[in-house]
């Protein structure tokens, strides 16, 4: 029976599809774009457009397990779409954002959680990951860094307990191949909290060159931000960092605590992706 990796051109999902196709199982990778899938020789792609209905059919033949990416557009015929083709078990990457007081209104939860709703009320066996901040946010510096610019932030004493992308996919594999994580909802962090000035810190040491941080005023940053996001979007990410300077962050479920293995870092992180912040 196959397994399906829908969101398979973001970094999650491909990480997903090389884990189950190394372990030997039957993968579909699945995109919108799937002429723009790279995949491991062997992996069978789809066409699956999460907002389009006529693609779901030829995606979920002989799927028993999908890694679902939130997509709240199609998501009533899909949970349809899934059942009628025997589909057990849907494991979600959703978003700690959720839980977030008044989540129905939070832009940056409003699609996670039309999702997670329309899977609770389905026949499907769900399980939730919601994963707080990745560590690979990081890469939005990097244009910053690469041209020795400060990076200036209206919260740099904003705590994170940033979670390793690939600790991601490594509790999605275990969630899609076995039954010990079925039905939880599980709140993944990474295992340190670390605010974004130590978190440039850390990128500075593992450069080996001075990263300098500028604190900008909340309008400043909001105008900067609006340039490449909604409004709404924007204040919600202010509103959640400006909150988040009281004190560590809250550290969720982890590799640690699920798999037995250790948490990989943010330097770790930070190592194997140097070269994204040289400006070469
Ligand atoms: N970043 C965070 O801190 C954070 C925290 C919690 C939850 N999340 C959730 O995690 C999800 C994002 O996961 P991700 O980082 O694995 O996704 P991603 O890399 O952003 O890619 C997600 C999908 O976007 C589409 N896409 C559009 N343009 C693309 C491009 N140039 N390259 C690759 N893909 C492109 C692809 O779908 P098609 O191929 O079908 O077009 C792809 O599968 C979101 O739902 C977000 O809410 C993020």
């Amino acid at each position: 029976m196959t397994i399906l990796v829908t969101g398979a051109r973001g970094q999650i999902g491909r990480a997903v599809v090389d884990r189950l196709h190394s372990a030997g199982l039957a993968v579909r990778a699945a995109s919108a774009h799937p002429t723009e899938l790279t995949v491991p020789a062997g992996v069978e792609t789809a066409e699956l457009a999460l907002d389009r209905p006529e693609t779901f059919a030829a995606a979920l033949r002989g799927v028993r397990q999908v890694f679902l990416y939130p997509q709240p557009a199609g998501i009533h015929d899909l949970v349809k779409a899934a059942e009628a083709a025997g589909v057990e078990h849907v494991v979600l990457l959703s978003s700690s954002s959720v839980l977030a007081p008044d989540a129905e209104n939070d832009p940056l939860a409003s699609h996670s959680l039309r999702v997670e709703r329309a899977l609770a009320g389905s026949g499907l066996t769900v399980t939730f990951l919601r994963p707080d901040a990745f560590a690979s946010n990081s890469l939005g510096w990097a244009r910053l860094i690469g041209r020795s610019l400060p990076v200036q932030l209206a919260y740099p004493d904003a705590h994170i307990a940033p979670i390793h992308p690939e600790d991601i996919a490594d509790i999605a594999v275990t969630a899609l191949t076995g039954d010990s994580l079925t039905g939880r909802s599980l709140t993944l962090t990474g295992s340190e909290s670390l605010t974004f000035r130590e978190q440039l810190a850390v990128l500075s040491e593992t450069l080996d060159r001075p990263v300098p941080v500028e604190q900008i005023t909340r309008a400043e940053a909001a105008e900067q931000m609006g340039r490449h996001m909604p409004a709404p979007m924007v204040s919600a990410l202010l509103d959640l960092w400006e909150a988040a300077g009281h004190g560590p962050a809250a550290i969720g479920e982890t590799t640690r605590s699920l798999l037995g293995v250790p948490a990989r870092t943010y330097r770790q992180w930070a190592r194997e992706n140097a070269a994204a912040f040289t400006g070469r």
